[in-house]
């Protein structure tokens, strides 16, 4: 199986009832697809970690990138992993402030993230440690 992060951005005001909707759906959704994992929100920024076989996650994947709530999606990393991080999670969902990752990390995932793995694998570590 396979453990795949993403980011993008809102592609319009997205209220907590947007929010509310994309979670159902993908507890709904996931359950029968094998699907774990966690979405954060923040400023208008999506950040979601996604597991389970690579066809699955990859078709759900191609299901976000159509989605109209959101746009430009990019994986941030993608490892092969024997566990699930997020294994009593379908989907788990968190505000940036909560991970106590800061605020700021996330505006910088949005802003200038070519060249930055460290970054990347310390928000990676910080996002498996909710799991
Ligand atoms: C940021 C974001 C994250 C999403 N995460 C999931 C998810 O984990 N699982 C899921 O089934 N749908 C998720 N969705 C919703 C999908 O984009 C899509 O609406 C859903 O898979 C249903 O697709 P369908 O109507 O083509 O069957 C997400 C949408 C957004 C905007």
């Amino acid at each position: 199986m396979i453990q795949l992060f993403y980011y993008s951005k809102a592609a319009r005001n997205i209220k907590s009832k947007d929010i509310e909707d994309i979670i159902e759906v993908a507890r709904r959704e996931n359950i029968k697809r094998n699907i774990t994992g966690v979405l954060i929100y923040h400023n208008s920024i999506f950040v979601q970690v996604l597991e389970g076989e690579k066809d699955d996650v990859y078709q759900l994947l191609e299901n976000i990138k159509r989605d109209e709530r959101c746009t430009g999606v990019s994986v941030l990393m993608e490892q092969i992993v024997d566990e699930p991080a997020f294994k009593d999670w379908s989907m788990g969902y968190l505000n940036a402030p909560v991970m106590g990752i800061g605020v700021k990390s996330i505006a910088e995932v949005a802003s200038d993230l070519k060249d930055d793995d460290k970054w990347i694998s310390t928000f990676v570590e910080e996002c498996l440690k909710l799991g």
